[in-house]
C-alpha cells in the first residue's frame, strides 16, 4: 500500500521581483516500510520537498496524501496532531529546544501527546545512539553529532509511521553515520517505519532501497519509480 503520495506538487518562493521554482510538478508515491534516499545538488529542492511531504510547508499547488487523506485539507490543529503522532522529523539543523536537556528533548513528542513513555523502548534508542552519558546536557553542551543523535532519538520516540530525515548523517563521522543508518534501517524493518531521507552521501544512499534524484526542482531519476495510485477526492 502507498502510505504517502504527492500529486503535481509545486512550490514557488517569491523574493522581490524574482520567483524561485523550488519544486516543479512532482508526483511520487511511497510504500509503507520503504527506505528511500533523496539526492541532488544543493538548492535542488530536497529540503523543500521533504517539508511539504511532511506537512510542514504548504505547497503553492498540488497535494500530499497520507493514507489517502489530503494533508493540506486539514486545519492547522489537525495537521499538527497528525504530524506529532504519525511523523518523525530529523531536520537539517537539528531544531532541538535549547532550554531542555537531551533527555527532555527526546521525551518531548511523547509528553506533548500526553502518552506514557515506553521506557524500555526509549532506553534502547538511547543506548543504540550512545547518548546515555549525555542525557542531562543542554544542546549547547553537545557536539553537532551528538545533537544529531538526540534529534534522531526524538524523531523515533513516538514510533512514527514515517520518518523524514534531512541529512541525518551529515554531521557524523563515518562510523557513527553507519551506526545511525543501521538504527534507521532497524526501525524500518522492525516497526515498519517508512524512511524518507535526504543525503549527500552516496554510500548512505546506496543502502536505501530506492534513490530519488532531484535536479532544479524536478525528479530526474527514481530507481523505484512506480505510478502514483489513483486517489479519489
Ligand atoms: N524560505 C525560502 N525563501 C526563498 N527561497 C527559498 C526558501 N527556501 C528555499 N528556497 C529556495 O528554494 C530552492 C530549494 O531550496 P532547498 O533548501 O529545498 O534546497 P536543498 O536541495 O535542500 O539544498 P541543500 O542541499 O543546500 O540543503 C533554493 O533555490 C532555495 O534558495
Ligand atoms: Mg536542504
Amino acid at each position: 500500500m502507498q502510505i504517502l503520495q504527492c500529486q503535481n506538487l509545486c512550490k514557488d518562493y517569491t523574493i522581490g521581483e524574482n520567483i524561485v521554482h523550488a519544486i516543479r510538478d512532482i508526483s511520487i508515491g511511497f510504500e509503507q516500510g520503504e527506505i528511500c534516499a533523496v539526492r541532488g545538488p544543493s538548492g535542488s529542492g530536497k529540503s523543500t520537498l521533504l517539508h511539504m511531504l511532511g506537512g510542514l510547508e504548504y505547497p503553492t499547488s498540488g497535494n500530499v496524501f497520507y493514507q489517502n487523506e489530503d494533508l493540506y485539507a486539514y486545519n492547522d490543529n489537525q495537521l499538527s496532531i497528525l504530524r506529532r503522532r504519525r511523523f518523525g522529523f530529523v531536520f537539517q539543523a537539528y531544531n532541538l529546544v535549547q532550554e531542555l536537556t537531551a533527555y527532555e528533548n527526546i521525551l518531548l513528542p511523547v509528553l506533548l501527546d500526553k502518552k506514557k513513555p515506553d521506557k524500555k523502548y526509549l532506553t534502547m534508542l538511547i543506548e543504540i545512539l550512545g547518548l546515555e552519558h549525555r542525557l542531562d546536557h543542554l544542546p549547547s553542551a553537545l557536539s553537532g553529532g551528538q545533537q544529531q543523535r538526540v534529534a534522531i532519538a526524538r524523531a523515533l520516540a513516538n514510533k512514527p509511521a514515517i520518518l523524514f530525515a534531512d541529512e541525518p548523517t551529515g554531521n557524523l563521522d563515518g562510523k557513527t553515520g553507519r551506526e545511525v543508518l543501521s538504527l534507521l534501517k532497524y526501525a524500518s524493518k522492525e516497526m515498519g517505519v517508512t524512511l524518507i531521507m535526504v543525503t549527500h552521501d552516496l554510500h548512505i544512499a546506496e543502502q536505501a532501497e530506492r534513490i530519488i534524484l532531484l535536479e532544479d526542482g524536478s525528479v530526474t531519476d527514481d530507481s523505484g519509480r512506480r505510478e502514483v495510485q489513483q486517489i479519489e477526492s
